[in-house]
Parts: structure tokens; C-alpha cells; sequence
């Protein structure tokens, strides 16, 4: 894979490939805490021997065969409260590519999963690096499944297999959803922060309609409305209207 996009970004000015790492969220951060910090600068690798996922999970992807990376931003000013903007508009760029380059209809599983015809495609990990109440680095970690062409998991897809293209060229989507996030992030930088949201809605799985999810105290059947103000999901049962946090509540069917 070449190092350089043809398209003038301002993310992507410095771009790191790795044959292989442990992650390149974790990559990236220790050139972070070394003070190499140039917002936009990307890491990715044909290969992670520790990929993480959220919840604490392992994110899994045969050598070679897809989308790892990592970027680094800088979103001066973005308070630890809103800091869930950095997922949506990752999950909306991702969206953005895919339905724009190969005719899906993606959807984002909250809180940002990218799913295509109801199943996994692209993972994204944001972790944050804070200086009091507010966002100082932020990085933007993205598994995308793109030529892989079996799972073992049944929930998992990938683009070549939803496509039924032979094979994608990985460095030209990396290019494109960079670019994609580069749009994304400009709103986020002049604080649409609504218009972000109401693009989040018109992606978001299940939502109002009514399904089963499973919390603390078992099952319960509800509309999915949205989420708050700090990016919780917001569930509107029989009689009330329920909040929930990443690990608080799993979706059922
Ligand atoms: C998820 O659980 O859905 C999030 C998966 C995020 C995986 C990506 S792959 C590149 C980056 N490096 C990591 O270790 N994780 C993220």
C-alpha cells in the first residue's frame, strides 16, 4: 500500500504504515505521549496481533485483507460531555463511503457500528486523551472488513463479500473515508453539532421502532428515540423513558 493521498487533506499529512503492530490505537498513542502529535497523522497496519475493540473485546481481522488504522485529532474546545460527536461522525463517514462508492444502505448500531444488510462491517474505537472537562487528543480507531471473504462469527461481513466485487483496492478506500471524516470533522469544528445529530438519526438501526434488549434487570421491550446529550441511548418503554450507557444494555432482536 502507497503512503500518500492525491487528494490535498489536511488529515493525512503524515501517514505511518506498520506490517504489523499490536493495535494502532495503541501505536498511536505512545507517539502521542512522545509528543507526536500532529493532528491528522495516521497509522495503519496489514496486521494486529492485539486489536481492540469496545466493551474491552478483541477486534479480529485476517493479515492483509482489510482496513486498520487509527487517526489522531485535535478538536480544541470539545467538552468531555460531547466527546460522543467523535464516533458519530466517524460511523457517518464510514456510512457515507460505503453507500456512496458500492450502492449500500448502511446503518450505524448504536452507539457506531456499521452494519450492511444486518451485518457487522466496521468497528470504531475512540479513546481520548483529556486536559481537564475538555477533549485534548482524540484517537479515531477504524476496523473496516473490506476483502476478507469468510467469518467464523455469522454477524460479520465485509465489503467485497456485500459488493460481490472481486477486490477493493483498500488504500483507495482508506483515502476516501479519510476524506470523508475530514467533511465531518469541520462541522464538528464549527460546533453543527445538531445537523451531526439529525445525520446520526437518519442512520440510526432500529430506530423508532420497537425491539428487545436485554439491561441489568432483564429483558425489556422498547422505541429507540435517540440519544442525549452526552450520547446516551435513549429507550422508550410502556411507562418510561430509559437511559443507557455502552455496557448497561445489549440488543436483542
Ligand atoms: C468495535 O468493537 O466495534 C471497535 C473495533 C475497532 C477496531 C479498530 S482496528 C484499528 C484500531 N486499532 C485497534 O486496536 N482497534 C481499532
Amino acid at each position: 500500500m502507497h503512503k500518500y493521498f492525491a487528494k490535498p487533506l489536511f488529515l493525512g499529512k503524515k501517514i505511518e504504515f506498520l506490517t504489523e503492530c499490536h493495535s494502532t490505537n495503541d501505536e498511536l498513542l505512545k507517539r502521542v505521549r512522545y509528543g507526536d502529535d500532529q493532528e491528522g497523522y495516521i497509522l495503519y497496519t496489514d496486521h494486529q496481533t492485539k486489536g481492540k475493540g469496545q466493551r474491552g473485546n478483541a477486534w479480529i481481522s485476517e493479515p492483509k485483507q482489510n482496513l486498520l488504522f487509527s487517526i489522531l485529532l485535535r478538536p480544541k474546545g470539545l467538552s468531555v460531555r460531547s466527546s460522543h460527536y467523535l464516533n458519530l461522525i466517524a460511523g457517518l463517514a464510514i456510512c457515507h463511503v460505503l453507500d456512496e462508492q458500492f450502492g449500500f444502505e448502511s446503518e450505524l448500531k448504536w452507539p457506531n457500528d456499521v452494519y450492511v444488510n444486518d451485518r457487522k462491517i466496521a468497528g470504531i474505537l475512540v479513546e481520548t486523551i483529556l486536559e481537564g472537562y475538555q477533549v485534548d487528543d482524540a484517537i479515531i480507531g477504524i476496523g473496516l472488513n473490506v476483502n476478507q471473504g469468510y467469518f467464523s462469527l455469522p454477524t460479520a461481513t465485509s465489503v467485497k463479500i456485500e459488493s460481490k466485487q472481486a477486490h477493493i483496492d483498500r488504500m483507495d478506500l482508506l483515502e476516501s473515508i479519510v476524506s470523508a471524516i475530514e467533511a465531518q470533522y469541520l462541522f464538528l469544528k464549527s460546533q453543527a453539532f445538531e445537523k451531526i445529530q439529525s445525520r446520526y438519526y437518519q442512520k440510526m438501526r432500529w430506530r423508532g421502532e420497537l425491539h428487545t434488549f436485554k439491561d441489568a434487570e432483564g429483558t425489556l421491550e422498547g422505541e429507540i428515540i435517540g440519544i442525549d446529550e452526552t450520547g446516551r441511548l435513549l429507550v422508550k418503554t410502556f411507562n418510561q423513558l430509559k437511559r443507557f450507557d455502552v455496557k448497561e444494555i445489549e440488543f436483542l432482536h
